[in-house]
C-alpha cells in the first residue's frame, strides 16, 4: 500500500518553525494527502540529507536558514527567480529525478504587500533595509512592481553599492548608508537587516516614513519586532511583519508540488491567534 506522499522542511536550528502546521492547513483545506515534518539539518549535512530524503522517496522539500544557498548549488535545474536570488527554498523533484530549485519568497513577500494588505508598489518611494540573503532574494520582484524609486541601506555600504550594481539590468537602484538617508522620505520601509532576530535596530531618523506609509519586516517573532515597533512609533499606516509573507511563500511551494493553489487567509488567521496579536493594523 503506498504511503503518503512525504515533504519536509530542512534548517537548522528549525524547532519553532511553523512550516509543518502550514502544510498541515494547506492539505486538510485541500484535501491533500501528505505529511510534511521539520529536520534539523546543519550545513555540514545537507548533501546526504537532501539525497537520502529523495532517495528514499521523499517528494518536495523547504531549505531555510542557513540552507538556501546551499540548495541553490545543489538543484540540478533552477527557475530564474532562483538563479536571480542565488538561493532556493524548495526543491521538487521532477518525473526524470531531476531536482528543481525554485525560490518562493519573493513572490510570498509581493503578494502579502499587494493582495493580503492592498499596498501597490507602482510609483511609491520604497527603502530597504540591509544587504544580505534576505534583501536578493526581493530585488527582482520589487523592480518588477516598478516602484518610483528604490534605494539600498546598508551598514556596510560596499555590500548595498555591489547589489546595486548587480541588479542595475532590471531597474534602477540607489546604494547608501544610513547616515545617506537624512532628508528622505519613503512610502515603504522594508527591514532586510538580520537585526530584528537579536532585537536591534538599524540607526533610522525619526522622519524617514512618509505620511501614510507603510513598514515591512521580513522576519516575524511571536511579539511585535523591534522594526515593527519603530514603524508603530513612527505612525506607520500599517507595521507589518513577515508572517503573512511566511505562508504566502509556503502556498507558493506547495502549488509547485501539488498543482493546488490553497487559500491563505484563513491559515494566516490561525498563525496570528496563536500568537495573540496581529501586527499592523
Ligand atoms: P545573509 O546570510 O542573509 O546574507 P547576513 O550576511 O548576515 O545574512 O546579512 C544580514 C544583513 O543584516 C546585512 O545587511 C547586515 O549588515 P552588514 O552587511 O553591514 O553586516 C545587516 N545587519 C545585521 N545586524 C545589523 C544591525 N544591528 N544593524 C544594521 N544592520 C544589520
Amino acid at each position: 500500500m503506498a504511503g503518503k506522499d512525504r515533504y519536509a522542511v530542512f534548517g537548522c536550528p528549525i524547532k519553532h518553525s511553523k512550516s509543518p502546521r502550514i502544510h498541515q492547513l494547506f492539505a486538510e483545506q485541500t484535501q491533500q494527502s501528505l505529511e510534511y515534518t521539520a529536520q534539523e539539518v546543519p550545513a555540514e549535512r545537507f548533501r546526504e540529507s537532501v539525497t537520502g530524503f529523495f532517495s528514499r522517496g521523499g517528494k518536495g522539500l523547504n531549505c531555510t536558514l542557513p540552507l538556501k544557498e546551499l540548495a541553490w548549488a545543489f538543484a540540478d535545474l533552477t527557475t530564474k527567480r532562483a538563479e536571480l536570488s542565488r538561493a532556493v527554498n524548495t526543491l521538487v523533484i521532477q518525473d526524470d529525478d531531476r531536482i528543481l530549485g525554485d525560490n518562493t519568497d519573493g513572490c510570498g513577500l509581493i503578494t502579502d504587500l499587494k493582495v493580503n494588505h492592498g499596498i501597490s508598489l507602482k510609483n511609491s518611494r520604497i527603502l530597504i533595509l540591509g544587504a544580505g540573503g534576505a534583501c536578493r532574494g526581493i530585488l527582482a520582484p520589487i523592480l518588477e512592481n516598478s516602484p518610483h524609486h528604490l534605494i539600498l541601506a546598508n551598514r556596510t555600504r560596499q555590500r548595498a553599492s555591489d547589489l546595486a550594481a548587480e541588479f542595475c539590468i532590471l531597474g534602477d537602484i540607489e546604494a547608501c548608508d544610513f547616515a545617506d538617508l537624512k532628508g528622505q522620505q519613503f512610502d515603504l520601509i522594508i527591514n532586510a537587516t538580520s537585526a530584528s532576530l537579536n532585537d536591534q535596530l538599524p540607526p533610522l531618523a525619526d522622519d524617514l516614513l512618509a505620511r501614510e506609509g507603510v513598514c515591512y519586516d521580513l522576519a516575524y517573532g511571536n511579539k511585535p519586532t523591534s522594526f515593527v515597533r519603530w514603524g508603530m512609533d513612527n505612525n506607520a499606516k500599517k507595521s507589518l511583519d513577515g508572517l503573512g509573507m511566511l505562508v504566502e511563500q509556503a502556498a507558493e511551494a506547495f502549488f509547485l508540488w501539488r498543482g493546488i493553489r490553497p487559500q491563505t487567509k484563513p491559515v494566516i488567521d490561525v498563525l496570528h491567534s496563536a500568537r495573540r496579536f496581529v501586527s499592523g493594523v
